[in-house]
C-alpha cells in the first residue's frame, strides 16, 4: 500500500482529486468506482474546479457509485445519487447515462446486486475505485462480519453506522437500515484503489487496517491483499498507527 501522510483534510483532497485527473486525462474513457461520505467532498470540488477551468473532460467517463441505501429514491435528499449529482454530477460534462448507482428503490435485491456485477464486467471492470472508510473499518457498506463477501449485495448497515449517519437525518428512525453495496470481492477487482482517510475518529479503524490483523471484522484489512492501493490519510487519522 502506497501511503501518503498529510496535513489536513484540504491538503488530502487535493492530492486525491490530483490522482483522480491523472487517471481522466490518461485514459478519458476510464471507469472510476466513486464513493459519498464526508471524506470525498473535498476532492469532488477540485475536481469540479478544475473542470470549470477547463483543464478536465468528463465526456468519456463511466462512473460506478459503490453504494446506495435501500429504501429511498434518487429524488430523496438522502439518496447517494443525489449527492453525487450535488458534489459531482451536476458541474461537469459527464454523460448522466454513463453515472451508475444501484436503485434504491427496488426491492428485488438479488436481481440488482446481480445486474451492478453484470453490469461493472459489461464496462470492463473498474480502473480506479475511490473509497473512504468507516469508522468500524466498513468500506462500501461492507460492515464488520465474519466472512469477506464477494459480489455487490444487499446489507443490514450496522447499529454504529447508522448512529454516523443520523448526523444527515432529520429524525432518528429515518436512518435507512439496509443497503446494496459492491462485495469486497467487487472492490478488490478494481485496477487501482484510491484510500482516503481525514480525522481522529478514523484514527482506530486506520490502526486496525494497518497494523490489526486481516479479518473481515475489520473489513479495510483486505486492502492490504490489492497489489495497487494509493492510502491518502492526514495526520489526525495516522496518530494512533505512529504512537504504537
Ligand atoms: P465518511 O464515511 O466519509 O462520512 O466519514 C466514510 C464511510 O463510512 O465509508
Amino acid at each position: 500500500m502506497k501511503t501518503y501522510i498529510v496535513k489536513d483534510y484540504d491538503e488530502m483532497s487535493k492530492k486525491a482529486a490530483s490522482i483522480l485527473a491523472a487517471q481522466i486525462v490518461a485514459d478519458p474513457e476510464s471507469v472510476l468506482g466513486l464513493a459519498t461520505g464526508s471524506t470525498p467532498v473535498g476532492t469532488y470540488r477540485y475536481l469540479r474546479k478544475w473542470h470549470e477551468e477547463g483543464v478536465l473532460d468528463f465526456s468519456g467517463i463511466c462512473t460506478m457509485n459503490l453504494d446506495e441505501y435501500r429504501g429511498i429514491s434518487k429524488e430523496n435528499s438522502q439518496s447517494y445519487y443525489h449527492f453525487m449529482v450535488e458534489n459531482l454530477f451536476s458541474h461537469v460534462n459527464i454523460k448522466r447515462e454513463n453515472t451508475y448507482i444501484p436503485d434504491g428503490t427496488r426491492k428485488d435485491s438479488g436481481a440488482v446486486c446481480r445486474e451492478y456485477e453484470d453490469l461493472i464486467q459489461r464496462k470492463g471492470g473498474i480502473d480506479l475505485q475511490l473509497l473512504g472508510i468507516g469508522r468500524n473499518g466498513h468500506i462500501g457498506f461492507n460492515e464488520p462480519s465474519d466472512c469477506f463477501t464477494e459480489k455487490s449485495h444487499c446489507v443490514s448497515l450496522a447499529r454504529s453506522t447508522m448512529e454516523a449517519n443520523k448526523r444527515f437525518f432529520e429524525k432518528a428512525e429515518d436512518v435507512p437500515k439496509e443497503a446494496y453495496t459492491m462485495g469486497i470481492g467487487t472492490i478488490m477487482s478494481a485496477e487501482k484503489i484510491l484510500l482516503l482517510v481525514c480525522g481522529s475518529d478514523k484514527a482506530e479503524a486506520m490502526y486496525q487496517t494497518i497494523c490489526g490483523p486481516i479479518t473481515p471484522e475489520v473489513p479495510a484489512t483486505v486492502l492490504r491483499l490489492h497489489k495497487n492501493v494509493i492510502m491518502i490519510a492526514d495526520e489526525a487519522a495516522m496518530s494512533k498507527v505512529k504512537s504504537e
